[in-house]
């Protein structure tokens, strides 16, 4: 960041995690900028003081350079597409050639280990992705590490484990009725709080590593079962019955199933070793009772 130039960052993709970064960072006094598809995203995100602007393949940005003029900080958070990385493949050059440009983070996924039968991966484990989604990750990410980016400019990449936290958890299938708990013996995943994704991020932008690749998650890979039963236990309603793979693959779409090929443990040290990160939510445990009483205290607040 030059001398003298307010923290501005900009979010290809201003969805649940990169909204919880920007939340952050407004509070802190930054200037966020960014990307959305929808018209009522669109104004939800202006009334929280973000300059938010339409962006898609179809709708590239109009005035790229001058959007991103005096951007220091820049995420993207956009998906892969079949044709590519919508983001780069739309604005890679403009996005390059940034003239304040310092740091760059892309969030991926920790699909792109593949099944490791359960084995933990770090950050140099081999990639095998299992799926046509995950196979695009891979080729996204060496997408936005290979980019030929000028001395200043540090890019890393973000593997993500499931995101969960308010309004995207355990309790919110149970509420609608759509919680299944699934019986696939020795299955575990991994998961992260969206607040600790924010913490990871941030701490990543105070200390730039270019061509740093990141895992993100907790400190609990767990069977999903395990979280959908423990979230019932916290709401004291009895927990769905146990069901097959077999049964529930049934009803269940393709990425939904895809899931369940993926069997691994994924290593968190380095976030904690390079980043200096601790956790607020190191387990879903944590996590989820954290969220359970935020709702308790809105609802007092609202009944009040
Ligand atoms: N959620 C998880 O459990 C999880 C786990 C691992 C990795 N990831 C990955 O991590 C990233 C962040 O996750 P998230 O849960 O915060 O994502 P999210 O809430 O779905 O947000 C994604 C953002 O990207 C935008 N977007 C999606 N497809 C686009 C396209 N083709 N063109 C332009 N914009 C597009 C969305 O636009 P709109 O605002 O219009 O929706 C949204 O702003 C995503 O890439 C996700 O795939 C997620």
């Amino acid at each position: 960041m030059s001398i003298g130039l307010a923290p501005h960052l900009f979010c290809f993709g201003l969805g649940y995690a990169a909204e919880t970064l920007a939340r952050r960072l407004l509070d802190e006094g930054w200037r966020i900028s960014g990307t959305t598809r929808t018209e009522e995203t669109l104004a939800s995100l202006r009334v929280l003081g973000i300059e938010a602007h339409l962006f898609d393949r179809a709708r590239p940005l109009a005035d790229i350079d001058a959007l991103l003029s005096d951007v220091t900080d820049l995420l993207s958070s956009v998906p892969p597409d079949a044709a590519g990385d919508p983001v780069l493949d739309t604005h890679g050059a403009a996005i390059e050639e940034a003239p304040a440009l310092r740091w760059v983070g892309y969030l991926s996924t920790t699909g792109v280990y593949g099944d490791t039968g359960g084995a933990l991966v770090d950050e140099h484990a081999p990639l095998a992705p299992t799926s046509q989604r995950s196979t695009r990750r891979v080729k996204a990410e060496r997408a936005w590490l290979d980019r030929p980016w000028p001395e200043q400019v540090a890019v890393q990449v973000f593997r993500l484990a499931g995101i969960y936290g308010p309004g995207r958890s355990a309790f919110d299938h149970i509420r609608a009725g759509d919680a299944k708990r699934i019986d696939k013996p020795g299955h575990v995943s991994s998961r992260i709080h969206v607040d600790d994704v924010a913490t990871i991020l941030r701490a990543s932008m105070a200390r730039p590593e270019r061509g740093g690749i990141y895992n993100v998650c907790d400190d609990d890979p767990a069977p999903p079962a395990d979280v959908i039963a423990y979230a019932c236990a916290l709401l004291s309603v009895p927990p769905p019955p146990l069901i097959s793979l077999e049964q529930a693959a049934k009803e269940m779409s393709a990425m939904a199933a895809s899931f369940w090929v993926d069997n691994r443990r994924v290593d968190n040290t380095r976030i904690k070793r390079d980043l200096g990160v601790r956790l607020r939510y190191p387990d879903y445990r944590a996590g989820l009772a954290a969220i359970l009483s935020a709702t308790a205290r809105v609802e007092s607040a609202s009944n009040s």
